[in-house]
């Protein structure tokens, strides 16, 4: 007899957005700066290249000072701000159960040393949990999306700073509160391990707060104060809105020995740990023995407080979030090779795998080892927030677009998971990537698009911005509706 394993009933099927990659209006409704109102487009030229943000005190000042010949399209998004009743419309008829949003931290406390919330930002989601509701969605909501208020980290260094601990409490006891029995679901930060290659805009470090040489050591203090802001959150929610779940979300990446060389395959374990050291902490409630010697070979002493041990001890999370775009491969140091493209964890290339036109490595085999891993060794339910390809799109004269290479991939990658729930694990929810199209994280242009729906805006903010149904739209849908039997 074949085995045919499928999704559970009330399985969360949906798509994920981000505040400053959506909303625009960056400035109005009572908003502060966020670190990622700064961050300018990267022009073609140089899209090959990652390089990625980490301005010191004087280029934040000198951006700010010639402000009017720069392009920022995390200020203008795709207009959410004034068009989440459309979209959200949009995501009914796509049968979405649950839809990913984060919150602007600086929406709420525009500087996030206020200690009274901004009323209009907080009536703004209200707003827009309460239209998703009326469409029967679930929200799934994540406290700090790759930004945090532009003032926490001109100030203190973003979380290396122990302020911004107390900061992020606060925001998070703010809207636990407001929102109660509105959202089931929340995520304290997103891919919190991004930290290790993007200081500033994982945890909003600037390079002014890092003592001479002690990179490693500021960006590991960072990690920690956010690792326990992350325990604060957990125990504000479980304490003010009970019957919510929450969880911690990391880039989830699988990395393969480049060869069955014992150095290879002890490089690629190594590797795992930029995504493992973070999910061990906040699973198993403290810092793993490896990093002991990591933290005594690189001569790093981190600045704990007495009660950090028993908050990281007693608030674990509920579920485990991860992203899943890619695979990568490790190898010993010596080793020599084509790099494969990403936007955060380059390695090399992978013979056996195609690529997408930026490079990243699609693999959704290594998706479903990825979901057995995690869940062999945390028992706890997983729920994939982000996955896509990001593409160029050509919208038809007739105002199609035929997007076959976005349903291959997704198709290819919902297989494997329903494998790997075959296989036993708990896997509650998908969220797709941008399912309507919106500004790049890495690059912050238009041209990378995820989206099932299609939007008129360019690189440089020119464009109608009207919304139109691409082929995957239909494709989704259907998906949805049989439960993921139809694929
Ligand atoms: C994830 C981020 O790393 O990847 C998103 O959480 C981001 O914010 C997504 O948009 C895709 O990356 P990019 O660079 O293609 O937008």
């Amino acid at each position: 007899m074949t085995f045919q394993p499928s999704f559970p009933e009330g399985f969360l099927w949906g798509g994920a957005i981000s505040a400053n990659q959506a909303e625009g209006a960056y400035n109005r409704g009572g908003k502060g700066l966020s670190t990622a109102d700064i961050i300018e487009l990267i022009e073609p030229e140089d899209r090959t290249s990652m390089k990625l943000p980490f301005p010191g005190r004087q280029d934040i000042e000198h951006v700010l000072d010639t402000e009017e010949d720069r392009v920022f399209p995390k200020r203008f998004g795709i207009d959410f701000y004034d068009t989440y009743k459309e979209d959200i419309e949009l995501l009914k008829e796509l049968g979405f159960k649950t839809f990913r949003i984060s919150i602007g931290w600086a929406r709420i406390f525009p500087t996030g040393t206020e200690t009274e919330p901004n009323e209009e930002g907080l009536a703004f989601y209200d707003n827009v949990l309460d239209e998703m509701h009326k469409h029967g969605i679930e929200p799934l909501v994540t406290l700090s999306h790759y930004e945090i208020p532009l003032h926490l980290a001109t100030e203190y260094g973003g979380f290396y700073g122990r302020e911004t601990v107390d900061h992020f409490a606060r925001y998070a006891e703010t809207v636990f509160e407001r929102y109660k029995g509105k959202v089931k679901y929340w995520i304290t930060f997103n891919e919190i391990n991004s930290l290790m290659m993007a200081p500033y805009v994982g945890g909003g470090l600037i390079p002014d707060v890092v003592p001479e040489g002690r990179m490693l050591e500021a960006t590991y203090q960072t990690a920690h104060h956010q690792l326990v802001a992350n325990a604060r959150a957990i125990e504000a929610c479980r304490r003010i809105s009970p019957d919510a779940r929450i969880g911690c979300m990391v880039i989830g990446m699988i990395n393969y020995p480049n060869s069955p060389h014992p150095e290879d395959v002890l490089a690629a374990h190594q590797d795992m740990r930029n995504t493992l050291f973070f999910t061990d902490v906040f699973t198993k409630g403290g810092y793993p023995s490896y990093m002991n010697r990591v933290f005594a070979e690189n001569d790093i002493q981190l600045k704990t407080e007495p009660e950090d041990e028993e908050l990281l001890r007693n608030n674990t999370i509920d579920f485990l979030p991860f992203s899943y775009y890619m695979s990568a491969v490790s190898a010993r140091e010596e080793t020599t090779g084509e790099k494969a493209g990403g936007n955060l964890l380059t390695k090399l290339k992978n013979p056996y795998l195609e690529a997408s036109d930026w490079g990243w490595q699609i693999d959704p085999v290594g998706l479903r080892t990825l979901l057995n891993q995690l869940y062999e060794r945390y028992d706890t339910p997983m729920f994939i927030v982000e996955n896509g390809l990001g593409a160029y799109d050509k919208m038809e004269e007739d105002g199609s677009v035929h997007d076959p290479y976005r349903i291959e991939y997704l198709k290819s990658h919902i297989e494997q998971m329903k494998e790997a729930i075959g296989d036993g694990v708990e896997l509650i929810g998908y969220t797709t990537w941008g399912p309507i199209d919106l500004v790049s994280f890495s690059t912050s242009e238009m041209s990378k698009r995820y989206g099932f729906v299609y939007v008129d805006r360019d690189d440089y903010g020119e464009g109608s911005n009207k919304r139109s149904k691409k082929d995957s739209f239909y494709w989704y849908q259907n998906v949805i509706q049989t439960n993921g039997e139809e694929l």
